[in-house]
């Protein structure tokens, strides 16, 4: 039988849910996807979570529930917040998810679910060392990994080069803004991860986040020690590492 969690990814612009097969770290099913309301306000996000799996097949109560979301995570509770309302910070994000659903969730930052989607299912798979996962999209998330093991939120993102928080010039989401060709992206991106290959020395950085299907106009343009690779679950990763991640969580 098919182990099966539900795995939801909130981001600055969609909420995405499935349910996931989380021993081959595959959908089942189709994905369920809802714009984020304006200005990310919990107790609409949690509304927007409940219809998510409320149009998802019906699964037993006692199924776990994964929830990844773009701040600090820890315990349950939300510490930041770059790009979503500040009404997150400091909030009990496991207790509102956990009353909106009826049921038990984990909820985890973003870039750590999908970091575990890739060392689990993906580019980082049987990668040993220190491994960075990172995602482009409207910030830029970090998750470390060493011999397999997650670090939990690193917000390597928010790294200040030229004296400024570099997730701000580099993210996918400054590159829309400010309308960069790739070559000029390029540029912004071999400083950022030139830095953290200089200041980690990873074995491995997998580069995630849906613009990463578009690897080869600027993967091969940077100059690094280590080796950098574009993730393989793009942008089901979160949804599929929130749902291994809670699975395990109610197994332990
Ligand atoms: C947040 C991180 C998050 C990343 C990607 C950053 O702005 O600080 O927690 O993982 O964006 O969403």
């Amino acid at each position: 039988m098919a182990r099966k969690a539900i795995g939801i990814d909130i981001g600055g612009t969609g909420i995405k849910g499935a349910l996931v097969d989380v021993k081959n770290g595959v959908l089942i099913g189709e994905r369920v996807r809802f714009e984020t309301p304006k200005g990310g306000k919990p107790a609409d996000i949690a509304e927007v979570v409940r219809n998510i799996v409320a149009d998802l097949p019906a699964t037993r109560a006692s199924m776990p529930v994964g929830i990844c979301f773009p701040a600090i995570v820890k315990h349950g509770y939300t510490q930041s917040a770059a790009n979503v309302s500040k009404d997150w910070i400091g909030l009990n994000a496991d207790e509102l998810f956990t009353r909106a659903l009826n049921r038990h969730v984990h909820v985890i930052n973003d870039a750590d679910a999908a970091g575990v989607a890739e060392v689990k299912f993906g580019a980082a798979k049987k990668r040993n060392g220190l491994v960075i996962m990172t995602t482009l999209g409207t910030g830029i998330g970090t998750a470390l990994f060493i011999n397999g093991e997650l670090v939990p939120n690193a917000e390597l993102g928010h790294l200040e080069i030229d004296g400024v928080d570099y997730e701000t010039q580099a993210s996918f989401a400054a590159k829309e803004r400010e309308k960069l060709s790739w070559d000029d992206w390029a540029a912004r991106l071999q400083k950022y991860y030139g830095t953290l290959d200089r200041l980690f020395s990873p074995d491995l950085i997998v580069v995630g986040g849906g613009v990463s299907k578009e690897h080869e106009n600027f993967l091969p343009k940077l100059k690094l020690g280590a080796e950098i690779v574009p993730a393989l679950k793009r942008n089901n990763a979160g949804i599929l590492g929130a749902a291994a991640l809670a699975y395990k969580n109610s197994t332990d």
